[in-house]
This record gives structure tokens, C-alpha cells and sequence, in this order.
């Protein structure tokens, strides 16, 4: 089968390669999906590179979630050949067939279609961990979105306009703006460059924000420091920007406000009744039409370096879709 393998790290993708390879072996507890559509998500790119938290060892096939329909499983398995399923590992998600553990796959709602349910799980999973599970969003919130045009982020406004928050998403990049707006309709957009504490004070007539979801780090969130009320929670998603920003513990203990590290995989694991719960909660809200996954593009599995180039020059509203050639 055709895969997207990384058998070396490197900062050029010059390490990764579309490859022939043996189908995986399915071992007791997992099924084999024939993959129908696949996203990428930044830490993709990082894991190119070496720079993820996790290092596979060279050589792995790239990806970490794909919709698909199943092949094979085993008698007593929770999914049957011909079930229509998404969801994913760390791994092994860019190629025409995987071997997924049963325990991380649902069945894809409805009629939602492959590359829907391909671009929904880890960016809403992302942003329901972090605003609803870990910040404990309420109907009426100001919420502080950065990097709000990628994966996590556009699904974080999405989500909290879809709980009745009122989200301002910020972008490091100008002619992001008016995508943006159109994307998610949020109540207010920031060029995120410098100081915006004055612009946010501004929009929320001076209460600042509830909570702010930062996946970008660095500058975004020294700001942000400043831009989150007494009360408030600043949810650490991740560091697209590249830098890891130091603080002062008295910062927070003055401006009464937590911090509050998000790592959604993670959780879902340790605590698999309350992964559960999230994943069927944000499953319900998709199947009343209230969650909208943002799709920048659908290119096929061979074009995968265009994917990857796109996300690494922040080229992309949303999330980008691979799907293998049938
Ligand atoms: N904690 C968790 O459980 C979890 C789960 C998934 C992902 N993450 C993390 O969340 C972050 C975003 O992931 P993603 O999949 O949403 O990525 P993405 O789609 O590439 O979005 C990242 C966004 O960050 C902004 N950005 C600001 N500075 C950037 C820089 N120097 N390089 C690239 N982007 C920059 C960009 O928006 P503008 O151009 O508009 O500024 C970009 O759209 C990553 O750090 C990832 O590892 C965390």
C-alpha cells in the first residue's frame, strides 16, 4: 500500500517519502481500516522534524487520525467490516489502510461524510478538553482565541460560538482577516502583533476575557497574561509560534487567574469515561449541525508535501484533508 513515511527527521521534509509498503498487521484489540480520508494537525509536521513531545521510532508511517471503513476485526470487537469510523493514534493514519487500536475509533454520526469526520476529531476534541472540560465555558463568556485561523483554534471559536460564548480570535497574519470572519463569525478579530490588551479591554467594555485558548505561546501569551480576568483561566494548548514563554508565579497570583495546561489525548487516556463523555457530547452537538469543521482543501494522499509546506507557511484556514486515490 501507499503510505507517507518519515524515515528520517529533518527541517526540509527531505526525510519523509510517499512509499510502497506491507499492510500493517493487525494485532488482537485493533481493526484494519481502509483509509478514505485523513487531516494533517501541526504536531504532524513536528514530528517530521523531531521537535514533538513524542518520537516514534524511524522509520513511521506519519499521521495521527483518519475516517474510513473497516476491513477487518476481530469477533468480539466493538466495529464490524463495512462500519464507517474515525478517530486515530499517533501514528500510521497517511496511507491506504491502518491498524487502529478498537478503544480510539467511533462510528462517524449520521451521513457526516469521511473528510468531515477526518477534519472534526483531534481539533474539537482539542478545543472541547481545554474550553468546555478544563476551562468550564459558560453562555455569555468572553473567550480569547489564538491562532484562531488553524486546526485547534478555528475549531475553538466554532465550538464556543456554538455554546453561546462570545469569541475574540486573533491571527498573526493580515490578510487572514476577512477568512477568518467568514470561517467562524466571531464577535471580534485582532491582528495579534505587540500589545492588544487595549484592543480587548475595548471589546469587553473593560471586563477582559474569561478565558483565553492559546495553542500559538511566546508573545501571545505574555499578552495574554494581561488580557484574562480575575477568575479567569489562560488554557495552554500548544506553541505554534516556537516559543515557550516563561512567567512569574506572582503574575497570576495577583491577577487571580490560573494557568491551565491542555494536553486532549492525554486526558481522554487517563481518564476514559470523561474522554468518553467529550467525544459523545461533541458528537451530539455535530449531529444537531452546530459544529462546523473548516476545510481549507482536499488534496490526494500523494500530494501530501503540499499539505505539509502549507501548514508550515501557515497557508491554511482550518484544516487540510488527505485522501488516499481509490
Ligand atoms: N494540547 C493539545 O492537546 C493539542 C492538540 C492538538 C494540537 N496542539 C497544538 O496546538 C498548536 C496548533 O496546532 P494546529 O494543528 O491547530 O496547527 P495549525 O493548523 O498550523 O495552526 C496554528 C496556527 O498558529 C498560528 N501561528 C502563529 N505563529 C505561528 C508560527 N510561527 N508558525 C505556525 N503557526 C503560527 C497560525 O495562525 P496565524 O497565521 O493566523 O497567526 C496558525 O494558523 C500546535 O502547537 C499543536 O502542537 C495541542
Amino acid at each position: 500500500m501507499k503510505a507517507v513515511v518519515v524515515c528520517a527527521l529533518s527541517t526540509d521534509l527531505s526525510g519523509v517519502t510517499l512509499a510502497d509498503v506491507d499492510l500493517p498487521a493487525r494485532q488482537p484489540g485493533q481493526v484494519l481500516v481502509r483509509v478514505r480520508a485523513t487531516s494533517l494537525n501541526f504536531p504532524d509536521l513536528l514530528m517530521t522534524r523531531g521537535e514533538y513531545q513524542m518520537k516514534p521510532d524511524l522509520p513511521f508511517i506519519a499521521g495521527l487520525e483518519l475516517a474510513g471503513e473497516v476491513i477487518e476485526a476481530d469477533a468480539d470487537a466493538p466495529f464490524k467490516p463495512g462500519d464507517r469510523v474515525f478517530g486515530g493514534q499517533k501514528t500510521g493514519a497517511f496511507a491506504e489502510f491502518a491498524a487502529v487500536d478498537a478503544a480510539v475509533l467511533r462510528l462517524i454520526p449520521g451521513n457526516m461524510d469521511f473528510a468531515t469526520a477526518a477534519a472534526l476529531g483531534a481539533a474539537y476534541g482539542t478545543a472541547w478538553t481545554a474550553l468546555v472540560e478544563l476551562g468550564g465555558l459558560k453562555a455569555g463568556q468572553w473567550v480569547l482565541v489564538h491562532g484562531a485561523s488553524g486546526g485547534v483554534g478555528l475549531a475553538a471559536c466554532d465550538l464556543a460560538k456554538a455554546l453561546g460564548a462570545r469569541v475574540i480570535a486573533t491571527t498573526g497574519s493580515p490578510g487572514k482577516v476577512d477568512a477568518l470572519k467568514a470561517a467562524c463569525n466571531p464577535d471580534a478579530v485582532i491582528v495579534a502583533s505587540g500589545r492588544f490588551r487595549e484592543d480587548v479591554a475595548a471589546i469587553t467594555d473593560g471586563a477582559l476575557c474569561d478565558l483565553v485558548y492559546d495553542p500559538v505561546g511566546g508573545d501571545a501569551f505574555d499578552e495574554s497574561t494581561r488580557c484574562v480576568a480575575f477568575g479567569g483561566k489562560l488554557l495552554v494548548v500548544g506553541f505554534a509560534g516556537g516559543r515557550i514563554a516563561d512567567i512569574s508565579t506572582n503574575i497570576p497570583l495577583i491577577k487571580g487567574f490560573s494557568i491551565v495546561g491542555v494536553r486532549a489525548g492525554e486526558y481522554a487516556r487517563r481518564f476514559p469515561e470523561r474522554g468518553k463523555a467529550i467525544r459523545d457530547a461533541m458528537l451530539a452537538l455535530a449531529a444537531e449541525g452546530k459544529l462546523h469543521p473548516h476545510i481549507d482543501r482536499v488534496l490526494p494522499l500523494s500530494r501530501w508535501k503540499d499539505a505539509y509546506e502549507a501548514m508550515a507557511r501557515r497557508a491554511v484556514i482550518g484544516k487540510i484533508v488527505l485522501e488516499p486515490e481509490a
